[in-house]
């Protein structure tokens, strides 16, 4: 699949997934993809934990507590560390988001899917934490997405977007 059909593939999936488990090799290629996304200064301020033990799974899910990938064979936890780079200014949002998304489409490329799961690990709750706790990760990485991992049960829904001349122009 090349980049732009992996683009216009790419949609948040929420229903549930096959338990057939995702091989290391194509989730160290999906964190590959992750890791080679550009970064503010090249402060590579995220970091990425992929979890494929079914009893880990089970716990980190509990904690999110949402269907959302609840029976996902794997997931990966994408972590960052707010650091001051060019001027003071911390660029981990853009960082991390850029990471996202290139994972996002190396996961359809992969034949897999997924769903950018951030809101629900970063209310104020310390549901973050608690996943990070349980991972075992130094206190100084900060849980900002959980992405879910594997070949779905459906098709995904597609959802509306606006018009491109809505969002876009040329002068
Ligand atoms: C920053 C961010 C946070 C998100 N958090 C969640 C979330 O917690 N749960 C969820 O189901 N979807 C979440 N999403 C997915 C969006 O709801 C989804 O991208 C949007 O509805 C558009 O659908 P699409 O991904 O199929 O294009 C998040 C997306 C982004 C970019």
């Amino acid at each position: 699949m090349d980049v732009i059909e992996a683009i216009k593939t790419r949609h948040s999936y929420r229903g549930e997934y096959l338990p057939d488990p995702v091989p290391r090799e194509d989730l160290v290629t999906i964190m590959e993809a992750g890791l080679a996304a550009p970064s503010g200064c090249n402060m590579q301020t995220t970091s990425l934990v992929a979890v494929d033990d079914p009893e880990m799974l089970v716990k980190v899910s509990e904690i999110i507590g949402k269907k959302v990938g609840a029976t996902a064979p794997a997931m990966i936890c994408v972590l960052t560390q707010r650091l001051p780079s060019y001027h003071g200014r911390c660029f981990a949002v853009q960082d991390y988001s850029a990471a996202i998304e290139n994972m996002l489409l190396a996961i359809v490329a992969l034949g897999y899917e997924s769903c950018w799961v951030e809101g629900y690990v970063t209310n104020p709750d310390g549901k973050g934490r608690q996943i990070t706790r349980l991972l075992g990760v130094p206190d100084e990485y900060e849980l900002v997405c959980c992405l879910p991992v594997g070949v779905a049960k459906a098709r995904p829904i597609p959802p509306k977007k606006k018009d491109f001349y809505e969002r876009a122009w040329f002068y």
